[in-house]
C-alpha cells in the first residue's frame, strides 16, 4: 500500500494545477502521486470549465450561423433543426476524450493516480478516503495543494443546477428554457448567456458594475462587446445590484435596484444563472491540522515561491492568488516543480492572456487604459477596426478593433486589447511582444502575411504612430 513509502511529491487535486504539476514531475524523475476525488482528472477547466464551455460556444455558434448567416453568402439550407441531446454528446467526447488523455500521460510520466478525497493529518502525511470505499493514507517530502475553485452562492437562492444553477448546470440543461436571468455579466455569465441566446433562450443579464466583462476588461472594449451582444439578442441592467431571489413559485424571482436605489423592481425567469464569481475551494482538506490559514478570501497563503508558511507544503492555481484562469495555473504548476527541483521557476503574472469566447471574441494582454489612467502612467492609443481588414471583409465577419497602448518615450507595448473575429488566437502575438518587451514599431515593422486578421493587429501598432495604411 502506499501508506509505507513517502513520495518525493504528493498533490491534492487533478485539476489543470494539479495535472500539470504530476506531468511535470514525472518529467523531472520525481516520485509523484496525485490525488483527486472526482473520479476523473482535469478538474473544473476540462469537466465543467474551458472545455465544455467552448464545445457549445463553437457548436451554438454554427447552429445560430446557419440560421441567420447564411443568405448573404449565398448559401440556402432548409430545414435546420436542434438536437440538444447530441449537441450535449458532442460536449461530453470533447471532455472525455481530453480526461483520458490526461490519465494515459500519467501513465505514461510515472504519476500515482490517487482516486479519493485527500486530508491532511499532518505536515508530511494526506489520507485518503478513496472513492471506491476504505481508505489509504500518503506521505510526501513535498505537497502541493491544488484543489482549485468553486462557484461562490448568491445567498438566499438554492442551487439546484435545474432552475437556480451555476455554470455547471448550465453547461448541461436537458431543455432550452423559454427564459434565464444571469446574475453577473462577467466572463461566465457572457459565455452562457451567449450559448442559451443562440439557442432560443430570451436572456437578461443583471449586473452589478456600469460596465460588462468581469474585472481587467478595457471599457472602450467593454462597451463595442455589450453593443454586438445586444444586437444578438441579450438584454441588459447595468448598475443593477440583486436584493434577493426566490425560486419557490413557477418562475424563479428576483428582486432588483439600481446600485444607487429607488428603483426596486421584480424580474423573473424559467431559469437563474448564477455567475457572481468564484471562490477558493478547501472544504475537507483539513489546513486547520497543520496550522495553515487562508486570507479574507479564502485563498491559501503562499509566497513568491508558492511556499506555504510550512516550506514543503505549496499552493497554486485558483485555490491561491491570482487570475482564476487556467493557463496561469499551468504556468504556476511548472514554476512550482521547477522551485522544487531546481531552486528557481519563474511566472510573468504582467503577460497572462485573457480570453472572453464570445463572438466577436475579446481577448486582452497586459494593461487597460483605466489602469494606465488611474497609475498616472502616460501612454499612446493605437486603434485599428476590422471593419478596414481585408479577410475581416472577406468572411463578412467585420465587427470590432485591436487597441494597443504604448509608451509614449520608449514605444514599450504597455497592454493590447482586442474585440473581434479569432481574437483569442490573436492575442498571443501581443503576449509574446509583452514578454519580449517589444515596442509597438516592433510589430508594425514585422511582416504579417496578407489577407489574415493578424494585419489588424499590425496596423494597431502602425496606429499608434498615426501611421496605419488602411485606415
Ligand atoms: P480545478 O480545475 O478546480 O481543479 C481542482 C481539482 O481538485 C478538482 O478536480 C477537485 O475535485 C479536486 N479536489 C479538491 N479538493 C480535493 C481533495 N481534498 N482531495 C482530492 N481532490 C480534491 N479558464 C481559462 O483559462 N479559459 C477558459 O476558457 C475557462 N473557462 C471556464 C469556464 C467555466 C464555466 C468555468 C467554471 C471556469 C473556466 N475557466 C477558464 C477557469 C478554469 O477552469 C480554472 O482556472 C482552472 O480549472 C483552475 O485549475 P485548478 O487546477 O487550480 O482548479
Ligand atoms: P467574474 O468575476 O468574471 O464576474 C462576476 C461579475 O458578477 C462581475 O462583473 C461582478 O461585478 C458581478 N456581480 C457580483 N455580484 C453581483 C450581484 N450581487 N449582482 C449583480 N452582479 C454581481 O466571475 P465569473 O464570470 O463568475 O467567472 C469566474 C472565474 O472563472 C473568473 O475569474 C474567470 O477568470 C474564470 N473564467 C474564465 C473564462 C475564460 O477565460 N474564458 C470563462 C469562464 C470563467
Amino acid at each position: 500500500s502506499a501508506s509505507s513509502d513517502e513520495k518525493d511529491l504528493v498533490i491534492i487535486g487533478g485539476g489543470v494545477a494539479g495535472y500539470v504539476a504530476a506531468i511535470k514531475a514525472g518529467q523531472e524523475g520525481l516520485n509523484v502521486a496525485c490525488i483527486e476525488k472526482r473520479g476523473v482528472l482535469g478538474g473544473t477547466c476540462l469537466n465543467v470549465g474551458c472545455i465544455p464551455s467552448k464545445s457549445l460556444l463553437n457548436n451554438s455558434h454554427l447552429y445560430h450561423q446557419i440560421l441567420h448567416d447564411t443568405k448573404n453568402r449565398g448559401i440556402e439550407v432548409g430545414d435546420v433543426k436542434l438536437n440538444l441531446a447530441n449537441l450535449m454528446k458532442a460536449k461530453e467526447s470533447s471532455v472525455s476524450g481530453l480526461t483520458k488523455g490526461i490519465e494515459f500521460l500519467f501513465k505514461k510520466n510515472g504519476v500515482e493516480y490517487i482516486k479519493g478525497e485527500g486530508s491532511f493529518v499532518n505536515e508530511h502525511e494526506i489520507k485518503v478516503a478513496l472513492n471506491d470505499g476504505g481508505e489509504t493514507s500518503v506521505k510526501g517530502k513535498n505537497i502541493l495543494i491544488a484543489t482549485g475553485s468553486e462557484a461562490t452562492p448568491f445567498p438566499g437562492l438554492e442551487i439546484d443546477e435545474k432552475r437556480v444553477i451555476t455554470s455547471t448546470g448550465a453547461l448541461s440543461l436537458e431543455k432550452i428554457p423559454e427564459s434565464m436571468l444571469v446574475i453577473g455579466g462577467g466572463i461566465i455569465g457572457l459565455e452562457m448567456a451567449s450559448v442559451w441566446s443562440r439557442l432560443g433562450t430570451k436572456v437578461t443579464v443583471v449586473e452589478f458594475l456600469g460596465q460588462i466583462g468581469g474585472p481587467g476588461m478595457d471599457t472602450e472594449v467593454s462597451k463595442t462587446i455589450q453593443k454586438l451582444l445586444k444586437k444578438q439578442g441579450l438584454e441588459f441592467k447595468l448598475n443593477t445590484k440583486v436584493l434577493s431571489g426566490d425560486a419557490s413559485g413557477e418562475k424563479v424571482q428576483l428582486n432588483v435596484d439600481s446600485v444607487k436605489g429607488g428603483k426596486e423592481e421584480t424580474l423573473d425567469a424559467e431559469t437563474v444563472l448564477v455567475a457572481i464569481g468564484r471562490r477558493p475551494y478547501t472544504a475537507g482538506l483539513g489546513l486547520e491540522n497543520i496550522g495553515l490559514e487562508t486570507d479574507e478570501r479564502g485563498r491559501v497563503i503562499i509566497d513568491s515561491e508558492y511556499r506555504t508558511k510550512h516550506p514543503h507544503i505549496r499552493s497554486v492555481g485558483d485555490v491561491t492568488f491570482g487570475p482564476m484562469l487556467a493557463h496561469k495555473a499551468e504556468e504556476e504548476a511548472v514554476a512550482a516543480i521547477e522551485h522544487i527541483k531546481k531552486g528557481h521557476g519563474h511566472v510573468n503574472y504582467a503577460a497572462i492572456p485573457s480570453v472572453m469566447y464570445t463572438h466577436p471574441e475579446v481577448a486582452w494582454v497586459g494593461q487597460s487604459e483605466q489602469d494606465l489612467k488611474n497609475q498616472n502612467i502616460p501612454y499612446r492609443v493605437g486603434t485599428f477596426p476590422f471593419s478596414a481588414n481585408s479577410r475581416a471583409k472577406t468572411n463578412l465577419d467585420t465587427d470590432g478593433l485591436v487597441k494597443m497602448l504604448a509608451d509614449p518615450e520608449t514605444d514599450r507595448l504597455l497592454g493590447v486589447h482586442i474585440v473581434g473575429p479569432n481574437a483569442g488566437e490573436m492575442i498571443a502575438e501581443g503576449t509574446l511582444a509583452l514578454e519580449y518587451g517589444a515596442s509597438s514599431e516592433d510589430i508594425a515593422r514585422t511582416c504579417h502575411a496578407h489577407p489574415t486578421l493578424a494585419e489588424a493587429f499590425k496596423e494597431a501598432a502602425m496606429a499608434t504612430h498615426g501611421k496605419a495604411i488602411h485606415f
